[in-house]
């Protein structure tokens, strides 16, 4: 059984905590430390999972007995603790973005190459069984060529103005949201980036002394020829009925496909918390039949993936097969921050962007 250990134990590691500590209940992991550089974050997360809790990832990662390492540092801090671990020979998951420079993901995958470690890149919007049958679809040419297609996902503004305020600026919706769907759509349509334009707006968030893009519109060509729009932003006023709002539509020569990736049918109004919409597609909490906490939804399934991967290399399985699969790896990664970079140039020069 492997030993995993978390860096950034945040809002988003205790994501993956809460997916490894379950698979540790099920006998597929050990979940044996922590790191996280904030002592208060570090000190009840610690307690929480009862694992041992580290102020710094080199001190965690020489002195535990890791086999794999999951890293949620904020965007722009994934790279060092990736390198660090891929020097030590620890398998690597790393949250969405890879890195947010194209060097950063090519010293990443070298560094995972040279030591021979897996780099996996946490993509969950390929486990989400809807986009699942749409890049089924597609990939069996039910609509054809794909000629265009939009894409938008949009946080409430809390998400930068009270979640992370520090870091938002480090970051932007290009690398928070659009990643996912830059990774999602190049996986539907099995096709790298080519050219980028992007125009954004620096209004309400720079007005709050926050300064980053509010939104951002971006025209992404792709190799086989489909151009996609997408439109992402986080300032969705906080009344807005879910954290967070997405979908996706694509046009081929033979057909069109749809997909409400937010609102899966269920809505409900209550007195205090006013409209709401799920998506307990992807995370759904209910309670097994000792009363705990069981977690489900592509949000845990690929952060399990991660354990499953180790656990089909260590059977011999061949990681050139493994590339086949569903799972993001470095490769995905880094196409996926080459769109984005391209994006974030266009932003600044107005001009059309290579991939
Ligand atoms: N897959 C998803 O759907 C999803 C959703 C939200 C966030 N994320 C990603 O997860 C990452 C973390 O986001 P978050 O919302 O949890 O942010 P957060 O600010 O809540 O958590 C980040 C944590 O990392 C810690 N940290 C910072 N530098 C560190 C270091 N060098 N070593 C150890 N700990 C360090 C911080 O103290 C903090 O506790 C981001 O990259 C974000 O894009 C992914």
């Amino acid at each position: 059984m492997k030993n995993i250990a978390v860096i950034g134990a945040g809002k988003f590691g205790t994501n993956l905590l809460n997916t490894f500590a379950q698979l540790e209940r099920q006998g597929r992991c050990h979940l044996v430390a922590i790191c996280d550089i904030n002592p208060e974050t570090l000190k009840t997360q610690s307690e929480k999972y009862r694992v041992n809790g580290y102020l710094d990832y080199r001190e965690m990662l020489t002195k535990e007995k890791i086999d794999g390492v999951a890293i949620a540092t904020p965007d722009p801090f994934h790279r060092e603790p990736a390198l660090y671990a891929a020097h030590l020979g620890k398998h690597i998951l790393v949250e969405k973005p890879m890195d947010t420079t194209v060097e950063g993901c090519l010293e990443m995958i070298e560094a995972c190459n040279k030591n021979n470690v897996l780099l996996q890149v946490d993509f969950h919007k390929r486990f989400d069984p809807y986009h699942r049958e749409i890049a089924k679809n597609v990939r069996e040419g039910k609509i054809g060529r794909v000629e265009y297609g939009y894409v938008h996902m949009e946080d409430r503004i809390e998400v930068p103005a009270k979640w992370f305020p520090s870091w938002a600026p480090k970051s932007s919706p290009v690398w928070f949201l659009g990643i996912h769907f830059f990774d999602l759509i190049r996986w539907i349509l099995s096709s790298d980036g080519k050219k980028v334009y992007a125009t954004g707006k620096k209004w309400k968030l720079k007005s709050l002394g926050i300064d980053t893009y509010d939104s951002v519109s971006a025209m992404v060509e792709f190799r086989n020829g489909a151009v996609v729009t997408f439109d992402v932003s986080w300032i969705l006023p906080e009344k807005f009925e879910a954290i967070v709002n997405q979908g996706l539509r694509l046009v081929g020569e033979k057909g069109v496909i749809e997909c409400d990736s937010q609102d899966r049918g269920t809505r409900v109004c209550f007195e205090q918390e006013g409209m709401m919409t799920y998506n307990l597609g992807f995370l759904s909490e209910t309670q097994d039949k000792f009363g705990r906490i069981e977690y489900s939804g592509y949000g845990i399934e690929s952060i399990a993936d991660f354990v499953y991967n180790l656990e089909y290399l260590e059977k011999g399985g061949s990681p050139e097969q493994l590339k086949k699969a569903i799972s993001g790896l470095g490769h995905d990664g880094l196409e996926a921050t080459k769109i984005a970079v391209a994006v974030q140039r266009s932003l600044e020069t107005g001009q059309v962007e290579e991939v």
